[in-house]
């Protein structure tokens, strides 16, 4: 059995690139491997908040020493926690807004990474804790920001994404990207050809 866990993040509900994108993943990987079981966050069309004061104090009280306040205070980051936990692959959406990632994909990573839960501080520095799981971010972009694009400095995106879930130690991160959305459908038709590639190959029979 594998556990998929798919992440969507865009705010559009009827036309979304991404969208379509990881519920082609979902799909292909399924027909390949039918015991497969998929389970889904929208942290777009369901947004989840974000972090205030009272989770940052709750993330770093120890647990012996949290309130019966401060452990309903953390239950949805538990649960996000749990969720990656119980996946062998994450599927992450990930349109691309104002050059990094949506407001609602930023609150889902600031649920995940958790001192003491997700990363702890080591002689040898932080240390993640969720290794060993593969995960595929499918972007859907307006424009290009492929290597030797113009605007690839631009990108905030990959280098933001791969530096925090590397940090939490999801270091095996596989990049999608459909680029240059509003201008036609050739990065569209590129991306779902990376995609039926990658559900078709080892990748599915290794997981
Ligand atoms: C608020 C907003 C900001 C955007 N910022 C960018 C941007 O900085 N660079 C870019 O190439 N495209 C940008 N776009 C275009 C989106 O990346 C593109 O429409 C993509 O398809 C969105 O993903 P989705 O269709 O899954 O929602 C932006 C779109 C919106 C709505």
């Amino acid at each position: 059995m594998t556990n998929i866990l798919i992440v969507n993040s865009s705010p559009n509900p009827d036309n979304s690139v991404s969208r379509a994108l990881t519920a082609q993943f979902a799909e292909q990987f399924q027909t390949a491997k039918p015991d497969s079981r998929v389970t889904q966050r929208d942290v777009g069309l369901t947004p989840i908040p974000h972090v205030d004061q009272d989770m940052v104090n709750a993330y770093y009280t120890p647990p012996e020493d949290w309130s019966a306040e401060q452990v309903g205070v953390l239950a949805l980051s538990d649960t996000i926690v749990n969720e990656v936990e119980a996946a062998d692959i994450i599927v992450i959406g990930s349109p691309m807004h104002n050059f990094g990632i949506t407001s609602g994909l930023k609150a889902w990573i600031d649920h995940l990474a958790r001192v003491g839960r997700t990363f702890n501080y080591t002689e040898n520095g932080p240390v993640g804790t969720l290794g060993g799981r593969k995960v595929f971010v499918i972007t859907a972009r307006g424009g290009w920001y492929h290597e030797g694009a113009p605007a690839a400095a631009m990108d905030m995106q990959e280098p933001f994404l791969r530096t925090v879930l590397g940090f939490v130690g999801l270091d095996d991160v596989t990049f999608v990207h459909a680029e240059g959305v509003t201008g036609g459908t050739a990065g569209i038709d590129a991306a779902e050809a990376e995609i039926a590639a990658i559900t078709a190959t080892e990748t599915v029979r290794a997981a």
